[in-house]
């Protein structure tokens, strides 16, 4: 199976780190959007898409990203996050970038998400949130998540 993984991380590189043991399991490259041609996605088997979570929303990098994806892919991706909370029930995300993605020809075949450093302005006079995330145990999780796959 070829993989490829797409990933945006700005803020402390939590996106990455998930994204690189997701990849060491898939045996995929990770990049950031501006590292790839949209239309070489094509030639994987499966596609990941991932970022961190601002204001409610995947980064817009990657959001440009997928909306500039030639249409009619027709093969399988998977979406990954972290974020400081859950995504809420009135907000979501992680399907909002499946719909894209299957606008675009994608079956998004699975979700991942986990807690992370985070620094948003209300947290940031305490020294943020969750300063140890991901930590080991969200680490294995990725893992396991990209095995399952
Ligand atoms: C400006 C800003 C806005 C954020 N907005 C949210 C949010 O709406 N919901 C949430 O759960 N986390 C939010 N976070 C936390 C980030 O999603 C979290 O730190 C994430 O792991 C950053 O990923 P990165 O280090 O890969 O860029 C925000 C962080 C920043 C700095």
């Amino acid at each position: 199976m070829t993989a490829l993984i797409v990933c945006t991380s700005v803020s402390h590189g939590n996106t990455r780190r998930v994204a690189d043991v997701m990849g060491e399991v898939l045996g995929a490259r990770v990049v950031a959007p501006d590292e790839v041609d949209p239309a070489e996605l094509s030639s994987y088997d499966i596609v990941g898409f991932g970022s961190g979570i601002f204001n409610m929303s995947f980064h817009p990098d990657l959001l440009k990203f997928v909306d500039r994806l030639p249409d009619g892919a027709s093969a399988r991706a998977f979406v990954f996050c972290t974020s400081g909370f859950p995504e809420p029930a009135v907000r979501r995300y992680t399907h909002n970038l499946s719909g894209r993605l299957a606008s675009k020809g994608y079956d998004v075949i699975d979700v991942f998400s986990c807690r992370s450093f985070d620094t948003w302005w209300p947290f940031k006079p305490f020294g943020g949130i969750h300063k140890d995330r991901p930590n080991d145990a969200d680490l294995d999780a990725a893992r396991a998540f990209a095995r399952r796959l």
